[in-house]
């Protein structure tokens, strides 16, 4: 028992991946809460344990969301009514105006979805090795580290959101409103009609060919959401969006 206490704990002090992971998570959370992007009350270090502890000596194809509950609940978000930017299929062009901007925010601009984007991690049973290669893929497997922790942290942000919320969706696809997606199949369902006053679906659309705002897919959409909601769609040219993120200083109620 002894030898194999110290085995393991001499893997995960030092296979590199592992210590590359908790040094890129904690680095990129201090950046964060410097940048004053988040509260100076999140601890970094606090934040890494409630996170390994979700995958760490689990089979990576068996991770269920709420292993990443007590992350969830370490991490301090304040809620930003009305400033809620969802999206599905959109993800080059949403962070590209979001970076440029203060008045929208996606996941991916919170704390939690700042350290996770981009990065891949998985455990293995019986270890206490972190891995960021070799993991299983999006669809290899439902339950899989990664895809877990974005259901987790995206059923979190929906919980959260208030006011009127905003959703960029892809007007050059058949189905913009894909029923696979995550906001789709988790975001969309939580929403709360008691907290959100509207639904905006930006329709972002290569010159106004493609999708319009009476898809089949929006109407779905438009059903799944509680009749109390006001719900709004309109169809944007991508260029005007390009002109926004590239005229910061334009109005945000201007771009769309
Ligand atoms: N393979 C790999 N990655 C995938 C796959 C896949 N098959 N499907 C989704 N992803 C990951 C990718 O990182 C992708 O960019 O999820 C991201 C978003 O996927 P989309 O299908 O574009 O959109 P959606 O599933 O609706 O998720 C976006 O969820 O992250 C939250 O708040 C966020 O509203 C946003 C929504």
């Amino acid at each position: 028992i002894y030898l194999g206490v110290v085995h393991s704990h001499v893997l995960s002090s030092y296979s590199p991946s592992s210590e590359n992971l908790k040094k890129t998570i904690i680095d990129k959370c201090e950046a964060f809460i410097q940048n004053n992007k988040s509260s100076s009350a999140n601890n970094c270090q606090k934040i890494w344990s409630a996170f390994e502890q979700a995958f760490v000596g689990r089979d990576p194809c068996n991770v269920p969301m709420e292993a990443y509950d007590p992350l969830m609940h370490t991490v301090i978000q304040d809620p930003v009514c009305n400033r809620m930017l969802f999206w599905s299929k959109t993800k080059k062009i949403v962070h590209d105006f979001t970076e440029k901007r203060d008045c929208f925010l996606t996941l991916e601009d919170t704390l939690v979805g700042f350290i996770m984007n981009g990065l891949t991690w998985c455990g293995k049973e019986k270890s206490n090795e972190t891995f960021t290669t070799g993991c299983p893929g999006w669809t290899d497997c439902v339950n899989n580290t990664v895809r877990s922790f974005w259901n987790r942290a995206s059923a979190a942000f929906a919980d959260a959101a208030c006011g009127d919320v905003t959703a960029m969706l892809n007007g050059s696809i058949a189905t913009p409103f894909s029923p696979t997606s995550i906001f789709a199949t988790i975001e969309v369902k939580r929403f709360k009609a008691a907290k959100i006053k509207s639904l905006s679906v930006v329709l972002v659309t290569k010159e106004n060919k493609g999708t319009t705002c009476d898809d089949p897919s929006l109407q779905d959409l438009q059903k799944e959401i509680d009749p109390k909601l006001k719900y709004n769609c309109k169809a944007v040219p991508e260029s005007k969006i390009q002109d926004c993120i590239s005229h910061p200083d334009t109005a945000c109620g201007a771009c769309w």
